[in-house]
């Protein structure tokens, strides 16, 4: 089993270097195991996983990579995890970090990441990477992640085929009234509008965060972050009136299914649209599903012209057990070959701009537009606006409004964690 999984990266990675004209670099002195830590289990993500691991064998034939995941998706049950490992000086070499503040709270203040300005240098990076996402990992001069793919988190993914049954055609982008219009529509026919698999409940917080975008608009979501706009304001709640609205379009299994889960059930047509960082995508593609035939995208109901970004990186563990293996991983994940190999796979486009758009479909090559013209915003459902206590904090407020609908409630206790957070006085 083990030798066929290591003849397949051999062979994936052969392919890499065709593909990509390339005859990737090969380093045999390196060797050993080398641990890297993720929540990527679901069918996509493992997929693209597998690519980046392929591309570290290209490079590095003489490393045993050693897949060590913690199940659940947006890493809600793998951070907890990796937490008491590395506060029992048990580190992995590296494992999945999101930019701002979860890398800075979480790895960089207690000292459990090491800088890696050294490998930027060396690859010339600073070059490549735009520098909105080397600031997102900065501090003091240093930088402490390697992004493998940028995500764009303000995705509305639907059915294709159950639209153009129903006549439905969605524009280039669709607003609040046109989705409730269209959900209204869907209901008469005895269809379910909304698909939402919140078994983790950060997936209808993240429902609630791109409504948050969509009806605030980019300024006035960056002001949540930066305290000049009150979780109390009277435009919070009424974004939050319209994420509660848009609840009620909901699957009634909505609570026993994962984000994946969710995904398939708008594959399978038991419900149209889906709220969800383009991750999903990778589920599209895993399924074998095509770009603008069995589904579509359009930005979450008024979010057109913004980009959340959530990046996935990985750092160099402080006291790594295999340093040399943990370099190699991150120049090997940084590597263009290994970015036009992988975010095809997980839906997320290259963190360098010298991929070529070639390698990938339409919803990349649209995605990749939306990065370049439009307004960055930082996610808090995956840990870059806000510490990890506010994030906790939304996700138990949040759990409570899913069932009681209260307005006032979910903005209070939101504007509470917002001050005991520290970035709002009110
Ligand atoms: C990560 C993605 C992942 C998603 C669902 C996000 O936090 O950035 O890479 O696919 O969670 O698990």
């Amino acid at each position: 089993m083990k030798a066929r999984f290591l003849m397949m990266l051999v062979i994936v990675g052969a392919l890499l270097s065709l593909v990509s004209g390339a005859v990737v670099a090969q380093d045999e002195t390196v060797t050993g195991d080398l641990e890297v830590f993720s929540w990527w289990t679901s069918g996509g993500e493992a997929a693209a996983l597998d690519a980046l691991f392929a591309a570290m064998n290209a490079s590095y034939p003489n490393v045993n990579i050693v897949n060590a995941t913690v199940a659940g998706g947006g890493g809600s049950a793998a951070r907890p995890v990796l937490q008491t490992r590395l506060a029992g000086g048990d580190p992995p070499d590296s494992w999945q970090v999101h930019p701002g503040w979860e890398l800075f709270g979480q790895y960089v203040e207690p000292g459990y990441v090491a800088p890696v300005n050294d490998i930027y240098e060396s690859e010339g990076w600073n070059d490549v990477v735009p520098e909105q996402l080397r600031e997102m990992m900065s501090r003091d001069g240093n930088i402490y992640l390697v992004l493998a793919g940028v995500h764009r988190g303000n995705g509305f993914w639907y059915n294709k085929k159950v639209l153009d049954e129903q006549g439905i055609t969605l524009g280039e982008a669709l607003s609040v009234d046109e989705f409730f219009a269209i959900a209204d529509q869907l209901q008469a026919a005895d269809i379910t509008p909304l698909c939402v698999g919140d078994s983790g409940i950060w997936a209808t917080a993240q429902l609630l965060e791109n409504t948050l975008l969509g009806v605030l608009g980019p300024e006035g979501y960056r002001g949540l972050w930066d305290g000049s706009v009150s979780f109390n304001s009277d435009e919070v709640k009424a974004a939050i009136a319209v994420y509660g609205r848009m609840l009620d379009y909901q699957n009634s299994d909505h609570s026993a299914l994962s984000w994946d889960q969710a995904v398939d059930a708008l594959m399978e047509g038991r419900c149209v649209f889906n709220s969800m960082g383009d991750w999903a995508y990778g589920e599209f593609v895993a399924a074998g599903k095509e770009d603008n035939v069995d589904f579509g995208w359009v930005s979450h109901p008024g979010s057109e012209g913004s980009f959340m970004v959530v990046a996935d990186g990985f750092p160099m563990a402080a006291g790594a057990p295999n340093p040399a293996a943990a370099a190699g991983w991150l120049k090997a994940i940084g590597s263009v070959e290994a970015q036009e190999a992988f975010n095809p796979l997980k839906g997320s486009i290259c963190a360098r701009t010298d991929c070529n758009r070639e390698s990938f479909g339409p919803y990349h090559n649209w995605a990749m537009d939306s990065f370049g013209s439009g307004e960055l915003v930082a996610t808090v459902v995956h840990g870059t606006a806000a510490p990890a206590d506010f994030q906790q904090a939304m996700n138990d407020a949040v759990t409570l409004f899913v069932v009681d609908r209260d307005v006032d409630a979910l903005a209070a206790a939101l504007a509470e964690a917002a001050v005991s957070a520290g970035f709002a006085s009110e």
